[in-house]
């Protein structure tokens, strides 16, 4: 479908985001682990990451970063509900995207948020499709709300709590995880600025190169076992690395092709902060300048799900966006799965 057929917009009314305040440097973990400051930045841009206390689970961050997105929406845009209370009513659905929800199975961390914020007129769904969450759950958001004339508003949230899945021994993973959650709002208005077009895509021969093996239905917990070995991250990470690589530049290319676009006419490309490297392998291959990708993982490391909407969050409250600015935003991980997002903000 070409830009000029849409009919409806799904703009983005309000952005948020929620990051825990302890804060651990690289050379702090490398009080306890064989790595080091160098190591790390040079191989993957990471120099800080923020980790949840013991008593802050997913949906914990998930409705700091909803309240402050609901906040933008009242001060920043015209909404004629003007407390958090009255605009929560108003919306339609609740997406959290996440691979650490608050229980195993279920709920959905998104009935916790969706009772938590007060949404009390919306359905409420966990979109499960780790680093390419967010990307999935900006779409199904917007399909949510065009399939149905009496749904205008979907809160659509990337959470992780990653820190609690990583094994803590391992320096091949640990160093690159880190916690927090980024919102937005989601509006259907007449406007043509919003989501114009998203492409997602999987393949699933990858799906041992990123993996959580155990706790699931194929590999069940079983009497006896014990938890000196919880449930950790498992990765291949040059696997990972080279189909990141391949999945950005063909995301980031399919979608201009597909709206008859230039990279010229893109504003900023907002990818997945999994690793700076990922990013300037990119860039270089699409021959694309650097400063075109926003990155700030070199504070937050890789948040999964949360790294673009905290990432969209920055750059809204920068101000770094004019109002018609087209972005890209592009997601890749396990699964494997990958998919972008093409906005006029
Ligand atoms: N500190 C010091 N040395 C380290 C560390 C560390 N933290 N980690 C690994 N090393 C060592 C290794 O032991 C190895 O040493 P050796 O040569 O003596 O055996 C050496 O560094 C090289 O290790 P590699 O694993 O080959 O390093 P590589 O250059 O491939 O970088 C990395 C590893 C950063 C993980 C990279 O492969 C990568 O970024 N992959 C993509 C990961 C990713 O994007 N994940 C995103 C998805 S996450 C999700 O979906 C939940």
């Amino acid at each position: 479908m070409s830009k000029k057929e849409y009919t409806v917009g799904f703009e983005i009314i309000g952005t948020g985001r929620a990051v825990p305040p302890k804060r651990i440097t690289n050379d702090e973990l490398a009080k306890t682990l064989d790595t080091n400051d160098e190591w790390i930045r040079s191989h993957t841009g990471i120099g800080a990451r923020h980790i949840a206390d013991e008593h802050t689970a997913c949906s914990d961050l998930a409705v700091e970063a909803a309240r402050n997105a609901l906040s933008w929406a009242i001060e920043c845009h015209a909404c004629a509900e003007k407390t958090l209370e009255e605009l929560a009513l108003t919306v339609d659905m609740v997406i959290v995207c996440s691979s650490t929800a608050d229980y195993f199975c279920c709920p959905a961390t998104a009935c916790i948020v969706q009772n938590a914020i007060g949404a009390k007129n919306a359905g409420a769904m966990d979109v499960v499709d780790a680093c390419s969450s967010f990307i999935y759950g900006l779409e199904t958001g917007a399909g949510l709300l065009s399939v149905n004339k009496d749904r205008r508003r979907a809160l659509v949230i990337g959470a992780e709590v990653l820190s609690r899945f990583v094994d803590w021994t391992d320096r091949g993973t640990c160093v690159l995880f880190g916690d927090g959650a980024g919102a937005v709002l989601l509006e259907k208005t007449d406007s043509s600025k919003g989501l114009l077009r998203t492409i997602l895509g999987a393949d699933g021969s990858g799906a041992e190169h990123l993996v959580m093996k155990r706790g699931g239905s194929r590999n069940p917990f079983k009497q006896g076992d014990t938890v000196e070995t919880p449930p950790h991250i498992e990765m291949n990470g040059r696997a990972v690395y080279n189909f990141a690589v391949s999945a950005v530049t063909e995301t980031i290319t399919s979608l201009l092709k597909a709206e008859n676009l230039t990279i010229e006419d893109i504003a900023l490309i907002v990818p997945h902060q999994a690793n700076a490297r990922i990013v300037q392998a990119a860039a270089k291959r699409l021959n694309i300048p650097e400063e075109k990708f926003f990155l700030n993982i070199e504070e937050y490391a890789n948040t999964s799900a949360a790294s673009i909407p905290i990432a969209l969050d920055e750059i809204n409250r920068s101000g770094a966006l004019h109002s018609g600015d087209l972005i890209i935003c592009v997601g890749f991980g396990a699964g494997l799965s990958y998919g972008g997002n093409l906005i006029r903000w």
